[in-house]
């Protein structure tokens, strides 16, 4: 369904290019219908040999007969590519943000368009196996929700919420979510290492045991306590370190911490409106 569509990306970074990647060996977009606009010529010229995709350092340009415009930037950038793109492109041009913090409002004004789709992706879409929470305007229609899909789907997963404030819970549990996990598998190489495994090897141990608990979790979906419990024997070592973990008070620490990057994504986002 995008095959004959036209899709300008604003900053080809690490999202970008993961957005591209996905698009094109997914087979999902015609390389010659990609613009990758970029400040940074030899970037968009290396993305031009790999996936044989057009590239630009003009934004307006990039954009001119583009079905959809991504933008890509960091969430400082953004106010100069909304001020240079504002009211030069044609009000059926779907918008799609990836950028962490900036309400649709906010673009739809600047940018004098009513059709905005804004995403919250996360790190894991450089694999190919990332979580996209996104909504759109009502403007939005079938066509292009279904054109969106596809575009998030080849990063991974994509779920859309009705409203935009889900994406501030969203931002809290999967966009940050990401490192919680890093630091979980830091802590456990760690705790490896201090027992005596050298460093590679508590790496693959906890790598794999991460890896293979999500897959187990996804095989057998019942509550995770029952999970939990199949694995914790009557007075036996995992029990031993439940309580340890329980008294730590790994939960509420752990509620804690989404609850405060939830109340910061909220004034970040209203800062920005
Ligand atoms: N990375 C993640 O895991 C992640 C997760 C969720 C959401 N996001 C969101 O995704 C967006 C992009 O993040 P990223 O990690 O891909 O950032 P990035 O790697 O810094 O990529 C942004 C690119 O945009 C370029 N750029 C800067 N100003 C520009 C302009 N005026 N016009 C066109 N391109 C411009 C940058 O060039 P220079 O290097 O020259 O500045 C850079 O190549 C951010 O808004 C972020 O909030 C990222």
């Amino acid at each position: 369904m995008l095959q004959e569509k036209k899709v300008t990306f604003i900053g080809s970074g690490v999202m970008g290019q993961a957005m591209i990647a996905g698009l094109i060996e997914h087979d999902l977009i015609a390389p010659q219908n990609v613009i990758a606009s970029d400040p940074i010529k030899s970037l968009g010229e290396r993305l031009n040999e790999q996936y044989g995709v057009g590239h630009s350092t003009d934004n307006v340009a990039a954009s001119q007969g583009a079905d959809i415009v991504i933008l890509a930037v960091k969430p400082q950038y953004l106010d100069p590519v909304l001020a240079e793109l504002g009211g030069k492109l044609p009000s059926e041009t779907l918008i799609l943000s990836i950028v962490a913090g900036v309400p649709i409002d906010k673009i739809s004004r600047h940018l004098k368009l009513e059709t905005i789709v804004r995403v919250m992706p996360n790190t894991p879409a450089r694999v190919g196996k990332g979580m996209s929470v996104w909504t759109a305007t009502d403007a939005v229609n079938e066509a292009q929700r279904e054109q969106v899909k596809a575009i998030l789907g080849a990063l991974g997963q994509e779920i859309f919420v009705e409203h935009e404030y889900f994406l501030d819970m969203a931002t809290a549990l999967c966009g940050s979510g990401p490192a919680y996990v890093f630091l979980f598998i830091e802590a456990l190489i760690d705790a490896g290492v201090h027992m005596g495994f050298s460093r590679p090897i508590a790496q693959e141990l906890v790598l794999q045991t991460v890896e293979g608990s999500v897959a187990f979790a996804r095989a057998y979906p019942s509550h995770p306590a029952e999970l939990r419990n199949m694995v914790t024997s009557p007075g036996g070592t995992t029990a031993d370190a439940l309580y340890q973990l329980e008294k730590g008070g790994m939960r509420a620490i752990l509620s804690k911490a989404v609850f405060a990057a939830y109340q910061k994504s909220k004034a970040l986002g209203s800062s920005e409106s």
